[in-house]
């Protein structure tokens, strides 16, 4: 079997504080090398409480690795663990107030160096933590022991018994160290030292918080003579006969040159009995793939060490611009996931992977870059047995080199090229027996340079078996994919359609043009968002080069914090950064994913999955197009069934037959004739779901996968309020049950204290309307945050009160005359409202957020109910995971708690509207052409000023806003503003609802 480059060398007479600035990986290390999922071989788990100290600079804790170094006052410090995150608690496991963390606290940037670009340099000032534990070795006998740690961040050195075992750096990869002849029978004590600064943090720019730390599992590992040191398998399959083929080869523990490298093989399941190095020809295996995860046990085994693996008979290639896994092109409808737990930062437990990944196959998600570092190892077992497509990403990313024009970076300078290999060579070693992984990627935001393509080329020569990413390589030339990031669906399109922009060489262009084309990243999902989902995936569905894409991200990373004051003083939040007085940082830019940091899915999460869902429906004129969108499974196991539905209750429903659809393709069938029908009475509609029979997987039977539905029939227009004529009364007007000041503008419906009504243009800003390519700054420019109305003219005609506003901002002399004709039955209250701008409007580009009117209702809401688009949330962009019926929530699942709050809660195409109090019917609105809503406990106002949902403090007044039309969220935060369609122009418009009172 080939053995990596990196190799370790015998330590150099470095001085501890020297190496902090080494431009060398480490030393004193083992090679690289994969490991079983288990082995007989014996393991000591050392993960447990260790005892700690963190000093402030690199030199440490003068003689602290010494075996009787009295550490009886250092602190207890769980390990693994993040040492910033678990200052955050009193050791009792309390949080403490926010800035009184016991550690180093967490900083976060994206793009800048928390330190002085000066490499390899790092300031004076350097948290340094030291470690100590013991451990029991009753019989060391003659194996060899080595010391596995499976991620420290950034740099650090370990001891056993006093005597140094070597140095490490690349936090988020395995090191391994010799220690046997440090060894003794009985106790042993383990001293480790981490520097959070080292050179090797120039690499590790990634756009999260900075933490360190023994942050991922640590063991002691018995090496038996003759052992399994490393495998490599590689299972292919072939599909255009259903044969796979199997190459095992092993490296094995302390042999010399001239002893065979042999061990046995077997796969039971298969009948595989053989010797290594094993090359197996099985005539029938079932393939491995993200859809069917089918894993085979397989077993190698010499003298002295078994080990098992789960291994998975699929191939990759590319032909004609796609991705193929065994013969067919595959569609990635993938994430980003970095590693975070609001409670314990990037230590994830095995509960935690889970369940991300059980979210993920929930939502339909099929992919996973491992943004921007290899995981832990056991996330890959997970994606091998839950089924995902994996890119894995080395840990590298030098994006801080940017700002100073890429300068210096360390991808083009040879003294950096051993780190950089090292890098690569640890992760492909480690994880390339994982039938999961299909894309290695060299790194992130890394510039160009020598070292990336040494890098590439040398994962080229160890496995030619995955392909090769890398989304800085503009030209692909080192790479197997054409990448790219946060790109218009107007250039995707072109990608898709082979006439995009040529590179600069020609030859370099030809051969790009034949690559499949991904976006490792794209919609970014900051706060309220991302916008425009759908517009991507008809690309992706309609050009076979568009292999798909990873939604920037999959989880906020919040760190939950208490508030100290304020309203909510005592309550919960998630911090972000700045929340820990960093000196420089990206504030929320770290709350970014589609599940907020507790995990819970936002709406964004659900509006992915509907976008992605395998089964697409489609419903017109009795007959249902039923698209399977998967690429390796039929339908057979997809029950659909229809409903028919008056103003949004079930009638009636049944089975519908649809014949069995092979991958990627569809199929058309009628609807019964009785589930096309509606009557005059009420608005009808028809709705078909696919649903989970049985895929004997994650997904339970009834799960759904897809969902269609049309109107049958509109609901008959109702009788226009009227007949009532309006009266001047004391202090105002009268008009049925609506009482309105001498401004013309609204002071009651009958007993019901609803006031106001006047133009509201306005909404808190999201995270992507906040961002230099967003909106907020030209609506503020605009002056729609401070209109202020002044009534032109009251107007009591026969059977109206027209009443017409201005309503224009401090220091501006453009406006927007507002006409409301009043009328009203003597029950009901009905409004025609009419906007017109004046004057200036912004320019071409200008938006408005909204086209409403804003009441504020001093009495309590305890539940709303409406039948419009629900249950959750939505946008012009965002309308997939909504569907049109009749919902009920209450006031507070009507508010989305984003980390950032920003505006949020918003219903689309509402006909009815009905506000509860604890104890009756207060409000209800209706029109005949569809309104948007929110009813929300606070302002606008308060909304945008609050830094953290635990500013936010209910009112006594609830406001209720009925607009017209809304702006999109789209994904400007980070990517392109919301698309065309979806914007709202200043303009004029007209709308009508009527107003009830009880
Ligand atoms: C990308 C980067 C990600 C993240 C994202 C913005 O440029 O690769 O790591 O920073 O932007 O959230």
């Amino acid at each position: 079997m080939s053995r990596p480059s990196a190799q370790n060398p015998p330590p150099p007479a470095v001085g501890l504080t020297e190496r902090v600035t080494s431009f060398r990986p480490g030393d004193g290390r083992r090679p690289p090398r994969a490991l079983g999922r288990r082995t007989s071989a014996q393991v000591l788990d050392l993960d447990g409480t260790w005892r700690f100290h963190l000093s402030g600079t690199s030199a440490g804790t003068e003689g602290f690795a010494a075996p009787q170094f009295d550490d009886g006052d250092w602190d207890h410090l769980p390990v693994p663990s993040c040492w910033q995150i678990a200052g955050l608690r009193d050791p009792a496991g309390t949080l403490l107030p926010r800035g009184q963390g016991r550690y180093s606290r967490p900083a976060y940037t994206n793009v800048t160096y928390p330190f002085p670009l000066d490499p390899p340099h790092v300031p004076d000032h350097n948290p340094t933590g030291e470690y100590r534990t013991t451990f029991d070795v009753e019989n060391p006998g003659s194996s060899r022991w080595v010391l596995r740690f499976e991620g420290v961040d950034s740099m650090f050195t370990v001891w056993v018994n006093g005597i140094e075992g070597g140095w490490g750096t690349g936090s988020r990869l395995p090191t391994e160290f010799d220690v046997t002849d440090s060894l003794q029978t009985g106790t042993n004590v383990l001293a480790v030292r981490v520097h959070q600064w080292s050179a090797a943090s120039y690499l590790e720019d990634q756009d999260m918080w900075w933490v360190s730390g023994i942050f991922r599992s640590v063991t002691l590992r018995e090496r038996p003579a003759g052992g399994i040191e490393d495998v490599a398998v590689r299972a292919g399959y072939d599909h255009t006969t259903g044969a796979g083929t199997l190459r095992v080869e092993v490296d094995l523990t302390d042999t010399d040159g001239d002893t065979p490298q042999q061990a046995t093989v077997s796969i039971d399941e298969l009948g595989v009995h053989t010797t290594t190095p094993a090359e197996v020809h099985l005539d029938q295996v079932q393939p491995w793939s993200a859809e069917e995860p089918r894993l085979y046990a397989l077993q190698v085994a010499t003298p002295t060490e078994t080990i098992t693996l789960r291994i998975g008979f699929r191939t990759i290639t590319t032909a004609d611009q796609q991705i193929l896994v065994n013969g067919r092109p595959i569609q990635l409808r993938g994430v980003n996931r970095h590693e975070w737990h609001p409670d314990t930062g990037r230590t994830l437990d095995e509960a935690t992977m889970r369940t991300d990944i059980e979210l993920m196959k929930h939502h339909h998600i099929n992919a996973v870059r491992t943004s921007h570092y290899p995981p832990d190892p056991l996330f890959l077992d997970l994606c091998d047995e839950y089924g995902l497509w994996v890119i894995d990403e080395c840990d590298l990313e030098t994006h801080g080199f940017e700002q100073a024009g890429w300068r210096d970076n360390p991808s083009d300078d040879p003294r950096w090229r051993e780190a950089y290999l090292d890098r690569m060579a640890r992760m492909v070693q480690r994880d390339k027996n994982h039938p999961s992984i299909i894309i290695w990627s060299l790194g992130n935001e890394a510039g160009t340079g020598q070292n990336l393509q040494a890098m590439a080329r040398w994962a080229r020569g160890r496995d030619d078996g995955r392909l090769l990413h890398y989304e800085g390589d503009r030209d692909s030339t080192e790479v197997d994919l054409y990448s790219r990031m946060y790109l218009h669906p107007e250039e995707v399109a072109q990608i898709g359609a082979g006439t995009e922009k040529p590179a600069a060489d020609p030859g370099a262009d030809a051969r790009r043009r034949q690559l499949p084309f991904i976006l490792c990243e794209y919609i970014h999902a900051m706060g309220n968002g991302p916008g425009g989902a759908v517009d991507y995936e008809r690309l992706f569905d309609t050009c076979p080069r568009l292999a798909g894409g990873f939604v920037w991200e999959w989880m906020d990373h919040g760190i939950r914090q208490i508030a100290e004051g304020g309203p909510n003083a005592g309550s919960e939040f998630f911090a972000y950064g700045g929340d820990f007085g960093e000196v420089v940082h990206d504030s929320t830019f770290i709350a970014d994913g589609l599940c907020f940091p507790d995990r819970t899915p936002s709406p964004g999460l659900a509006e992915y999955a509907a976008v992605i869902a395998p089964i697409q429906i489609a419903i017109e004129a009795g007959r249902v197009q039923v698209g399977n969108r998967y690429d390796v499974r039929d339908t057979s196991a997809v029950s659909f069934t229809w409903q028919r539905y008056r103003e949004g209750v079930v009638i009636d429903s049944g089975p519908l037959p649809v014949p069995v659809t092979g991958p990627r393709s569809s199929v058309v069938v009628d609807l019964p004739e009785q589930a096309c029908q509606g009557d005059d009475d009420g608005e009808w509609w028809v709705a078909v779901v696919a649903r989970v029979q049985g895929f004997g997987e994650v997904l339970p039977p009834g799960h759904q996968l897809g969902y269609g539905q049309v109107r049958l029939r509109s609901r008959p227009a109702g009788p226009r309020p009227g007949g009532v004529t309006p009266s001047a009364v004391p202090g105002g007007w009268q008009l049925g049950p609506g009482r309105f000041g001498p401004d013309g503008m609204l002071r009651s419906l009958g007993d019901l204290p609803l006031a106001g009504g006047h133009l509201d243009l306005w909404r808190a800003p999201t995270d992507n309307d906040l961002s230099t390519r967003g909106q907020a700054a030209s609506w503020t420019q605009q002056g729609l945050d401070r209109l202020t109305h002044r009534t032109e003219s009251v107007h009591a005609g026969d059977e109206e009160l027209v009443v017409v506003t201005i309503s224009m901002a401090a220091g501006g002399d453009s406006g927007v005359r507002t006409t409301y004709r009043w009328r009203s039955d003597g029950t009901r209250l009905g409004v025609q409202v009419h906007l017109e701008p004046y004057g200036h409007q912004g320019d071409e580009a200008s938006t408005w957020p909204k086209a409403g009117l804003r009441f504020a209702l001093a009495e309590q809401v305890s539940a709303v109910s409406w039948f419009g688009r629900g249950p959750g949330e939505s946008y012009p962009d965002t309308v997939a995971a909504t569907h049109v019926g009749a919902f009920t929530a209450t006031l507070g699942q009507l508010q989305t708690p984003y980390v950032h709050p920003q505006e949020n809660g918003n219903l689309s195409e509402v006909t009815r509207l009905e506000l509860r109090g604890p104890r009756a019917g207060l409000l209800r609105v209706e029109a005949d052409t569809g309104f948007n809503t929110t009813v929300r406990p606070w302002s606008a106002g308060a909304l945008a000023r609050a830094a953290h949902p635990t500013d936010l403090q209910a009112t006594d007044v609830v406001w209720l806003t009925i607009d017209t039309a809304v702006n999109g969220v789209g994904s400007a935060a980070c990517g392109p503003d919301v698309f065309e369609p979806y914007r709202l122009r200043p303009g004029r418009y007209t709308w009508e609802f009527t107003l009830e009172a009880g």
